[in-house]
């Protein structure tokens, strides 16, 4: 069946799409750096410091029971959202480069020893790199990585010959931020298990554009950012499975998340509140739950039908400018990819292609994407994306083909 076209349905209600950028409307093709906002996420921002910000958790007063509610209420927004068993395992973070670090600090301190490995692969975003090599150096585990295939996937053989007994950790993108090639999880997860390894997914670029349930995946903790989803910065959230956060540690110290506390020790509280001491991002926690009932109601299929069409589209314009090499695998009705397109261009740097587009009101990254390791792997110092969401449409992406060929004849020219 032809997807609905859902940007005709959905464009208006983000302001920033509506505003003039030059003589046309902004084109917006960075949404896998940060998504835009609906007018309802900014109405739910406002409407909690207009008439509920108070301190969760801590007043006897009702203000800070209403707070208390919201927050509470997104929690379970979030579980429902990615099918997680209890509220006990949300834990609201600053974002997933936090819960990240939370389970390399809390997990991996307590778990991990020398001779011990973790598995990461070559796609990974810096935020899943770095936490990992942090916790070698206090640990003295090791970091391994898994390669690719030649058309820019996980390498699941090379995987298969890495995974051993001593392996511990597989931590993983789900949909890569530069590849667009969305790794098999449930396969991933049902070999590291054989082996009693866990698996942490980086869910960033995928719980906004298809359908998600943690449950038939099988991993064991995820992260995730608001900001990705429609919801506001500051705010994200680490699913794990009850009882492994339970036998966690603390990560951070400090209020909310004590029970007791003497002169000379402490009791922790409860899941989840034993990983979130310090007061919250309340609004935005809540913000970030609106954010999810938006998409919901849009439909994560649909979003993921119209998103497809998208992006069959932008490849088809891509293979026909001359030397242009699109990263990733081509997408394909048979294996879902994400919603982007990042590519080089021979001789020539893109920065500047993304300066001139930019001129011409189209936004898109340019640089490493947080992907330096990635970018080493193919020789290359940086790349251009082009990333889409249910907003965009067809004909944003035909003037981003024209600007693009006009920028790179422009900039052959004055070579
Ligand atoms: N991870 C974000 C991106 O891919 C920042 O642009």
């Amino acid at each position: 069946m032809f997807p609905e076209n859902i940007a005709e349905r959905t464009r208006r209600d983000f302001p920033l799409l509506n505003s003039i950028s030059g003589q046309q409307g902004l084109i917006y093709l960075d949404h896998a750096a940060t998504s835009q906002k609906p007018q309802s996420v900014i109405d739910s921002l406002e409407h909690y410091y207009k008439n509920i910000n108070a301190n969760v958790h801590r007043g006897a007063h009702q203000l800070s029971a209403k707070a208390t509610d919201a927050f509470e209420g997104a929690r379970q927004i979030v579980g429902n959202f990615i099918g997680a068993n209890s509220f006990r395992e949300i834990v609201f973070t600053r974002n997933a480069t936090e819960g990240i670090n939370l389970i390399a600090r809390s997990w991996g301190d307590s778990n991990l020893k020398e001779g011990d490995e973790i598995l990461l692969t070559v796609m990974e975003h810096h935020s899943n790199i770095v936490p990992w090599q942090l916790l070698s150096g206090r640990t003295g585990c090791l970091v391994k990585y898994v390669g690719l295939t030649p058309s820019g996937e996980l390498d699941v053989d090379d995987f298969c010959e890495k995974l051993n007994e001593k392996t511990k950790l597989i931590s993983l993108v789900h949909i890569s931020n530069t590849l667009g090639c969305c790794n098999p999880i449930s396969e991933i997860t049902s070999k590291a298990h054989k082996y009693g390894a866990l698996v942490l997914l980086d869910a960033c670029q995928s719980l906004a554009h298809q359908p998600f349930d943690v449950g038939s995946i099988g991993v064991d903790f995820l992260v995730g950012s608001s900001h990705k989803i429609c919801g506001p910065t500051g705010v994200g959230f680490l699913w794990g499975r009850e009882h492994i956060l339970e036998a966690m540690p603390p990560f951070l110290g400090g209020g909310e998340m004590i029970q007791d506390v003497f002169l000379d020790r402490f009791t922790s509280s409860d899941l989840p509140h034993k990983f979130e001491a310090g007061t919250p991002p309340i609004g935005e926690a809540i913000a970030m739950g609106t954010a999810i009932q938006y998409l919901e109601l849009i439909g994560l299929e649909n979003i993921r039908d119209w998103e497809h069409k998208l992006m069959e589209h932008l490849f088809e314009k891509l293979s026909q400018i001359n030397d242009l090499r699109v990263l990733g695998p081509t997408p394909s009705n048979e294996k879902y990819r994400g919603a982007l397109a990042t590519f080089s261009v021979e001789d020539i740097h893109s920065n500047d292609l993304a300066s001139l587009l930019d001129i011409a009101g189209i936004c898109i990254r340019s640089g490493h994407h947080c992907c330096q390791p990635l970018h080493r792997h193919y020789g290359l110092t940086g790349t251009a994306r082009a990333s889409l969401s249910f907003t965009s449409t067809i004909e944003e992406i035909d003037l981003f083909i024209d600007e693009l060929c006009s920028s790179i004849s422009f900039l052959r020219k004055n070579s």
